[in-house]
């Protein structure tokens, strides 16, 4: 089975590297695995060190060029190397790669079209290309590939990209069969108040309506409006589960479901 497995920086302690265990007995068992992750509070603690405050728009970081630079060090650097740090430990030979190396992401500067109302938030991008070959070339050298979102704009210069839309973008150029977007709640809540109202299935129709309604707001806006082309481009089953349910990805191999939110069309 191929999979591509996106971690939510909330998930991850540079010092606590217990979490990884299960991916490293994916990998171990043969799985061919992209561990894509995220950073959003390790990135919100260094802009707040620089006396400036994190805005979102739709979800989306609003990203000037001295954040642009402070997110690409804390991604491709910082939570990078330290996974890759962690699961060399486990005795797993990874290798950290952002989408600018080897031109794995290309993108284009992502424009908000709010209300016929265009809003530049600065140097955040859409993937409009996926190069896989070095990722091929990894799995074709027993190298587990870890992937920061931040791509290459063209032009020789990086976007800051959505990890889940990077995650997402990875699974269909890799034809995976399961996407897994592992985050900080038990997967997609119909009262986001309430960790207990967890919705199990969910139809991607249903989605504007969340979103809409003010359901579904913040940093689950973006993982869900991907969700469709996912499934649109080939890949059967996405999930959003919390950072524990990784433990029970086996039951996937069996045709199963882990608990969190299973996505279908
Ligand atoms: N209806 C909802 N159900 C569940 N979570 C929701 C909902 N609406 C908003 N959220 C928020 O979405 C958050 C997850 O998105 P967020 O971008 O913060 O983290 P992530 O994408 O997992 O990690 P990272 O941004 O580091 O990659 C949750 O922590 C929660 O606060
Ligand atoms: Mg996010």
């Amino acid at each position: 089975m191929k999979l591509v497995l996106k971690f939510s920086g909330k998930n991850i302690d540079p010092h606590k590297s217990a979490f990884l265990k299960p991916v490293v007995e994916l990998w171990q068992k043969g799985t061919k695995l992209a561990f894509v992750h995220g950073g959003g509070p390790q990135i919100s603690k260094f802009i707040e060190k620089m006396g400036k405050k994190p805005s979102f728009v739709q979800g989306l970081r609003v990203t000037d060029q001295e954040d642009m630079d402070l997110t690409e060090m804390v991604l491709s650097g910082l939570l990078n190397k330290a996974l890759v740090g962690m699961l060399s430990q486990y005795g797993v030979a990874a290798c950290g790669i952002s989408g600018r190396d080897a031109n794995l992401f290309i993108a284009k500067k992502h424009i908000i079209n709010r209300e016929n109302q265009l809003i530049d938030i600065g140097r955040v991008g859409d993937i409009n290309q996926v190069n896989t070959q070095l990722i091929e070339t990894l799995w074709n050298n027993k190298i587990l590939p870890v992937v920061s979102p931040i791509s290459s704009d063209g032009n020789g210069k990086s976007l800051n990209v959505n990890a889940d839309w990077a995650a997402a973008q990875l699974a269909i150029a890799l034809r995976v069969e399961k996407l897994l977007l592992f985050t900080d709640v038990p997967g997609v809540l119909s009262d986001p108040s309430k960790p207990d109202s967890l919705i199990e299935i969910l139809s991607v129709n249903d989605v504007p309506l969340l979103i809409q309604k003010g359901i579904v707001t913040g940093g689950m806006i973006p993982k869900l409006q991907m969700i469709e082309t996912v499934l649109r481009g080939g890949v059967e089953e996405v999930f959003i589960a919390e950072g524990a349910s990784l433990k029970f990805v086996d039951q996937l191999f069996k045709g199963k479901s882990i608990p969190g939110t299973r996505i279908i069309r």
